[in-house]
């Protein structure tokens, strides 16, 4: 049996806008999705805990007789993607058995769904002997991210595989950069969102007011790189600031609700230096950076959101 863990992740700066290939900047959180596997005769079985769905049985490649109900196959998709990935590289196909958790609210923004598909494919790695570098794990998770959702940026899966801080933009490596602290508290709405949804409706968006969106993640970029500079100076009030003007821009793009809305002032009137959603949007989590963090937190209570304390964290994908 193999074990394999990988985090959760937030945006500093740069969600939506690095689907267009404009610079962002995220973090790994310790929270953690857990993939256990084991070769069994034949057959698969996933037993998923407190992922929202049943658990099942299937055939890889022979979804023939396969009794899975509609909706539950598209929550196991990420699974069953990165169960191919791996069998298109490895040729003997034993039977499997995937113990899966997480500690990571599903589709809240934390990146669940990249944290589920880089610790399928990592304990897959280990357990057939295949060596896959770090690198290629990521790159095969971000290619079943994108074949799950439509669109997606390697951002999540990047820094779910390598941890620490991540800068992704497109046409230039992936990085991972020197693992900042930084006293963050996330509120969560305590509502799912659908990533797939919400970048499709900004790409509408997009394609109806190009020269206006383009413009906006232009500054989006702006941003993220000035934000860079901050989180290396360690400058809370300008990391703050910067992270204020993003939530601006997502404001204008409609990821936004009344429920986010809230926390996310909810943190700014407790002292924080700055707040903003973090992922998707429309559902899912608020990021506040922050000197109080109980204080905060208590806030983000006030106002109807769950508080998830948290730190940034350098431990990417883990194998034991
Ligand atoms: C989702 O966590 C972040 C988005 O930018 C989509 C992506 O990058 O794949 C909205």
């Amino acid at each position: 049996m193999v074990k394999a863990t990988a985090p959760g992740k937030i945006y500093l700066y740069g969600e939506h806008s690095v689907v267009y290939g404009y610079p962002a900047l995220a973090c790994a959180i310790n929270k953690r999705t857990i993939v256990e596997a084991q070769k069994k005769n034949e057959g698969i079985t996933i037993l998923p805990k407190n992922l929202s769905f049943e658990s099942v049985k299937f055939k890889i490649g022979g979804e023939e007789g396969n009794e899975i109900p509609e909706k539950q196959i598209k929550k196991l998709d990420y699974i069953r993607k990165s169960i191919k990935k791996i069998f298109e590289i490895k040729s003997e196909k034993t039977g499997l058995k995937l113990k899966i958790r997480t500690e990571l609210p599903i589709g809240g923004g934390l990146g669940s769904s990249a944290s589920v598909t880089v610790a399928t494919i990592s304990a897959l790695n280990e357990l057939y002997g295949l060596n896959l570098p770090r690198k290629k794990i990521s790159k095969l998770a971000y290619e079943v991210e994108k074949e799950v959702q439509g669109s997606a940026s390697p951002c999540d899966t990047f820094t779910s595989t390598m941890g620490g801080l991540t800068r992704v933009e497109k046409g230039k490596s992936l990085e991972k950069k020197k693992t900042p602290k930084l006293p963050i508290v996330i509120g969560y709405t305590q509502e799912s969102s659908n990533t797939k949804q919400l970048v499709e409706q900004v790409k509408q968006l997009k394609e109806e007011y190009p020269e206006i969106i383009n413009n906006l993640f232009t500054s989006i970029g702006e941003i993220t790189k000035r934000g860079q500079k901050e989180v290396q100076n360690r400058d809370l009030e300008k990391i703050g600031e910067l992270m204020n003007i993003n939530q601006g821009i997502l404001d204008s793009i409609k990821i936004n609700n009344l429920k986010l809305s809230k926390l996310i002032y909810a943190a700014r009137e407790s002292g924080a230096y700055g707040s903003k959603i973090t992922g998707a949007g429309g559902g899912g989590c608020i990021i506040a950076l922050t000197d109080n963090k109980e204080k905060t937190a208590n806030s983000i209570k006030v106002f109807g959101g769950e508080p998830i304390k948290t730190q940034i964290t350098n431990q990417g994908v883990t194998i034991e």
